[in-house]
């Protein structure tokens, strides 16, 4: 049987998901776990990050799942954790970049240090996780990196102010950008952009009935959850061989383009 046809098609994979202590990250590192790949689940909350890897390794009965405590905008953590991760299971093969964070400030009250702090969670710390786990997927003949965009990067942000669109849109050049880079390297690089997905992210920055609002306009009428981008991160990891440098949008129709 070939590998992609088994129970765990992912079995021998390593893999790294970052901002993996709640919302879709925790979701991709279940998903990533059930498929048999090996996950860190990487958050500057190491104490939350623990909780879901242990939670999803009691749900899973397995032992897949292992916290580690990461800050994405810290090239020294970066490199300190890739080392790590490499050095205990023996390389990295998946690295989803799922950090982010979202301030709904509009420009004129912007503070450099906060347009700054929200480009550096999402594309710099895409860059340096990048960067970081690229020798090693070489070293394998085999990547796959996956950017966590949002329709914000293709269109405009519903709820972030202007320094959450350019980030997202920034993560769209750099998915391409080492797409062309390292196909022959057999590292598949692409980006997800999903509409309003049920997260604290989202219940945190809207009242109830501004989310109701939303729903009512989506052409399915309802957020996403976490488990449907997940599952496009899985079909991302164990299929999708041919598929590189795309932008896939999971928006339940909001934005068609
Ligand atoms: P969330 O806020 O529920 O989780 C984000 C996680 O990232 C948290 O665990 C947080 O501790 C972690 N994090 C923050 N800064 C970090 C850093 N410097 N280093 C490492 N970890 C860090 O967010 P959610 O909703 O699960 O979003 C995940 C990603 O998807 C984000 O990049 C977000 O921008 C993006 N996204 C979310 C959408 C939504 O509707 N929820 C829509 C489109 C994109």
């Amino acid at each position: 049987m070939k590998t992609s046809e088994s129970q765990f098609p992912l079995e021998g994979r390593i893999a790294l998901v970052t901002g993996a202590a709640q919302g879709m990250g925790a979701s991709i590192a279940a998903c990533l776990a059930e498929s048999g790949a090996t996950v860190a689940l990487g958050d500057v909350n190491l104490e939350v990050a623990r909780i879901a890897a242990d939670r999803i390794n009691r749900e899973q009965q397995g032992n897949r799942c292992v916290a580690v405590h990461l800050d994405v905008t810290s090239e020294a953590q970066v490199e300190g954790v890739v080392d790590e991760i490499v050095q205990r299971f023996g390389g990295i093969h998946i690295l989803v970049n799922n950090a982010g964070i979202l301030y709904p400030t509009r420009i004129t009250d912007i503070s450099l240090e906060e347009w700054n702090r929200v480009v550096d969670v999402s594309l710099t710390g895409s860059f340096l996780c990048s960067r970081a786990v690229v020798p090693h997927m070489r070293a394998a003949g085999y990547g796959r990196i996956i950017n966590m965009s949002s329709s914000a990067g293709r269109s405009v942000s519903t709820l972030g102010g202007s320094h959450y669109t350019s980030a997202k849109a920034g993560m769209l050049g750099l998915s391409r950008a080492l797409a062309k880079e390292l196909a022959g390297d057999g590292i598949l690089v692409n980006a997800i952009c999903p509409g309003l997905i049920d997260t604290e992210m989202v219940r945190s920055t809207c009242e109830p009935s501004t989310i109701e609002r939303y729903e009512q306009s989506f052409p399915v009428n309802r957020l996403g959850t976490p488990a449907e981008v997940a599952e496009i991160v899985r079909f991302l990891c164990v299929a999708g061989t041919y598929i590189t440098g795309a932008s896939i949008d999971v928006n339940g129709g909001d934005l068609m383009m």
